[in-house]
């Protein structure tokens, strides 16, 4: 894996957007578990011990300042100063702090088989990866079956075995203690987590799944970054790559400040367990969550329910290499020669531009082709879609349902409907 890591020295200059600290904490939601259609259940997979080399943070932190971890403020500053690669100025050698941890996981995931049985030699799975601050409920519509890409998948004569993860320390994948977001919730560890999943999805599991042959890794966001990152490492792993909503913007946009990101203890009840180094939207941000995420034709309580459901982000998460916004942190020329998709919402501010006010489908269709090129030179065949009329969410805007509806009849007719690259080509859908 390459690893680099770059850090802002002396002085933490970022000016903290605001303090949440005196409001107290109020519940924001209660979140209603998904109800999962019938061919579909709640599982979880013991990987037992993973190990990877992270990074060292707080041993950086605190060489290079007087960083206090149990401060708010300060946790707050280092965050900031991560979200925004342009405040990085040294590089830090990889192997002068890193720092192999294990940790026993279990990861927590909904599992759907196909409605109708396939032959045992056709079947396949589709593993969903979330973005940060997402967990896998992403693919499942937050709960509303007519958003629930996985249901689709796993739908008709043709339909995939689907399998949405939380990532470690996300969602419900966080056993008795979360865990350390410093030094734990970092790419190499989340990459080490993957493959273990696909490990053993590859080889029959009692009681869970039998031996697939072919996995389709489909990831959002960070979840399309692990994946990259998973196949420059092992690109053995997979069959087909989907990666949607890749960040590729050279300066960190949108602006650090309008993510209004704040420790997450105190926006919601449900993380009152979580330490300091989770962050989540501020109670009143959920405006601001909207015009990053949201874009094109969306239904309006869709993103209210994104707000109301949103997951956390880890301090270790951001600050790998410098911004997990930066492209510095894509791997470059992957020995992956299967089948690849890059995909982006042509309102993806994070995959389609670096500024607000420059998103445009024939410039984002050029960065998606970057990736390709850069990252990808080695597939067999790697074709890239702007998605129309849609913000970075694109599951959870109008194009959801009438991806699925494309989905759906295709499967029904018994048609292969190929990968999702196929069904998300601009014509296929139809508003
Ligand atoms: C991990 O935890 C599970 C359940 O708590 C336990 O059964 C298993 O032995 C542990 N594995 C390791 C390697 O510690
Ligand atoms: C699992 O990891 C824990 C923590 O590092 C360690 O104490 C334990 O010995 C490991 N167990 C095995 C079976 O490797
Ligand atoms: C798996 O995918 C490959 C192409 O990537 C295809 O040739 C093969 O038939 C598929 N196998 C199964 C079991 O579906
Ligand atoms: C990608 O590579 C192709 C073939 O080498 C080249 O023609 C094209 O200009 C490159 N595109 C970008 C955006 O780098
Ligand atoms: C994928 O790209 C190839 C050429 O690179 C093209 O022939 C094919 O039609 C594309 N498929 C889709 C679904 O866009």
């Amino acid at each position: 894996m390459t690893c680099r890591i770059a850090l802002l020295f002396g002085a933490l200059f970022f000016a903290s957007p605001s303090t949440a600290r005196n409001l107290g904490v109020k519940k924001t939601s209660t979140r209603v578990p998904p109800v999962l259609a019938p061919n579909c259940r709640n599982v979880q997979i013991s990987l037992g011990n993973v190990s990877a080399t992270n990074f060292d943070y707080r041993g950086i932190w605190e060489d290079h300042s007087d960083m206090d971890f149990n401060s708010w403020r300060d946790t707050m500053k280092v965050f900031y100063s991560c979200l925004d690669p342009e405040n990085f100025v040294h590089d830090i050698p990889s192997d002068s702090y890193g720092l192999v941890v294990e940790r026993n996981v279990t990861i927590h995931g909904i599992f759907c088989e196909p409605e109708v049985p396939v032959p045992y030699n056709e079947r396949q799975i589709h593993l969903l990866i979330h973005d940060l601050t997402y967990d896998k409920s992403m693919w499942h519509g937050l709960g509303l079956p007519q958003y629930s890409l996985a249901d689709a998948l796993a739908s008709g004569l043709k339909g995939s075995h689907t399998l949405a993860v939380d990532l470690w320390g996300h969602g419900d994948s966080h056993g008795e203690t979360y865990p350390d977001p410093w030094q734990v919730l970092q790419p190499p560890f989340h990459v080490k987590t993957l493959h273990e999943i696909v490990k053993r999805l590859r080889r029959n599991q009692q009681g869970l799944w039998s031996a697939f042959e072919n996995v389709t890794f489909v990831g959002h966001g960070f979840g399309a970054q692990l994946g990259a990152l998973l196949l420059d490492e092992y690109p053995n792993d997979v069959n087909v790559f989907v990666g949607s909503g890749f960040p590729t913007g050279k300066l960190s946009r949108p602006y650090p400040t309008e993510w209004r990101l704040v420790p997450s203890i105190s926006t919601d009840s449900k993380y009152a367990h979580q330490p300091l180094g989770y962050f989540a939207g501020e109670l009143n941000s959920a405006a601001d969550r909207e015009n990053i995420l949201y874009g094109g034709l969306y239904d309006l309580e869709l993103a209210e329910l994104d707000f109301v459901s949103q997951d956390t982000i880890a301090v270790g998460e951001v600050c790998w290499s410098g911004s997990f916004f930066s492209d510095m942190s894509i791997p470059e020329d992957s020995k992956f020669t299967g089948q690849v998709c890059v995909l982006a919402g042509e309102f993806d501010r994070v995959a389609c531009g670096d500024l607000p006010w420059q998103v445009e489908g024939e410039a984002c269709r050029e960065k998606l082709q970057e990736v390709c090129n850069f990252t990808f030179p080695n597939s067999h065949l790697c074709n890239i879609s702007v998605l129309e009329h849609t913000g970075k969410a694109w599951m959870l805007h109008k194009l959801g349902p009438q991806a699925i509806s494309t989905i759906r009849s295709w499967s029904a007719r018994g048609n292969s409907w190929g990968n999702l690259c196929t069904v998300l080509t601009p014509g296929a859908v139809r508003y």
